[in-house]
């Protein structure tokens, strides 16, 4: 059987665009070379294309040739920046960008339009779990459990601070978490104690966004699950994620080594078969496709279970927790790959097969 040509694209413009580079080095090491071709595409901090093979370190292709994907439907081919000449060709791309520009559907659009099948959600999908503030009146909207939050624009921030903050605040109490509505990260993301300290935590969040959601503050076990399918998805056991900090902000994710993972999180059956039913109904409502972390909160006090967010692109180094998850529920991180590869390749069968005009008569 020809081998699948696998275009691992990654690296980007966000702040995670180290993360993504570790995520792609564990890619490239887990893909069988006897089933794939790879190809590594690195996306410069400066939003440029770089192609090189799989005998490169993915940090050195961002040093190699620059090229670029024409919105040639069917063609899947990389042609070089200068030139045009034909430089690789693809059946399919494993995105693995993450934040703005990678997950939030935009590359997903890009892929649709160069007609190349693609791991993990599609446009809406992406869209939509990127957005706090839809995936939370989606959720609510068919009573899933979310934690209460109200939305806060910059524009009436500007127009009435006062005003935002007393309306904030009756609605809510304290105390309160304020983040930009479409960033990842824990990015522009502040816990606020007292009426003071609402106002700069806004302020900070509407430097990132144009929509702030502020959601009550709750004191709650972190709880994670991982789902993966398309139309027919299936949940791994949960793991529980411990910062050993005030939240699990940006340096517990990424700097301190003293956050831990749990896998599988230390739960009772009851709770865990819970999670995985919301997970999977969270997953769907919010488009799903390919996979999702559906992260969670678990109230100290109340034991009440709340849907924090679903993330179209978690994390994907061999150690990070989606990863984990499937491999403490029997799936190794290469058999993982190899079934989103296989997903993407049947969702892109399955809309190919849908008519694209209309016929009268
Ligand atoms: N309502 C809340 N109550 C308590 N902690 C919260 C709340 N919202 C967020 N946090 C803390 O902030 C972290 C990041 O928030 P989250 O909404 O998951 O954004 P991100 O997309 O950046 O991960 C969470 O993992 C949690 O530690
Ligand atoms: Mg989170």
């Amino acid at each position: 059987m020809a081998k699948i040509r696998v275009g691992i694209v990654y690296g980007g413009r966000s702040v995670e665009h180290e993360v993504s580079i570790a995520s792609a080095t564990s890619i490239l090491q887990a893909l069988d070379p006897s089933r794939y071709e790879v190809q590594l595409i690195a996306i410069s901090k400066e939003g440029r294309w770089h192609l090189g093979g799989p005998d490169l370190l993915p940090e050195a292709v961002l040093e190699a040739p620059e090229v670029t994907l024409p919105a040639i439907p069917g063609e899947r081919r990389l042609v070089s920046v200068d030139g045009g000449q034909p430089a690789g060709e693809v059946d399919v791309i494993v995105p693995i960008v993450h934040g703005t520009g990678g997950e939030d559907g935009s590359l997903q659009g890009f892929l649709e339009l160069a007609g190349v099948p693609y791991v993990g959600a599609g446009v809406l999908g992406s869209a939509i779990q990127m957005d706090k503030e839809v995936t939370k009146r989606l959720l609510a909207a068919e009573g899933l459990p979310v934690v209460p939050g109200t939305c806060v624009r910059a524009s009436q921030l500007r127009a009435d601070s006062r005003g935002c903050c007393e309306r904030v605040i009756s609605e809510l109490g304290l105390p309160l978490f304020v983040k930009p509505a479409g960033l990842g990260s824990s990015v522009g993301i502040s816990k606020v104690a007292s009426v003071a300290e609402l106002l700069p935590a806004l302020e900070e969040a509407a430097r990132y966004d144009a929509k702030i959601l502020v959601e009550h503050g709750v004191d709650a076990r972190e709880l994670e699950i991982a789902v993966l399918g398309n139309d027919e998805p299936e949940a791994s056991v949960p793991g529980e994620i411990v910062p050993h900090a005030e939240f699990y902000d940006y340096e517990a994710k990424y700097v301190a080594e003293s956050t831990e993972l749990l896998v599988p999180a230390p739960v009772s059956d009851a709770l865990a078969a819970r999670m995985r039913e919301l997970a999977i109904r969270a997953y769907r409502l919010l488009e799903g496709q390919g996979m999702a972390r559906v992260d969670f909160f678990l109230d100290r006090e109340t034991d009440e279970l709340w849907l924090n967010e679903v993330n179209s692109l978690p994390g994907f180094t061999e150690v990070s927790m989606y990863p984990r998850l499937w491999q403490a529920s029997g799936l190794s991180y290469p058999a993982l790959l190899d079934r989103l590869i296989e997903l993407a390749l049947e969702r892109a069968q399955r809309d190919q097969s849908l008519e694209r005009s209309y016929r009268l008569g």
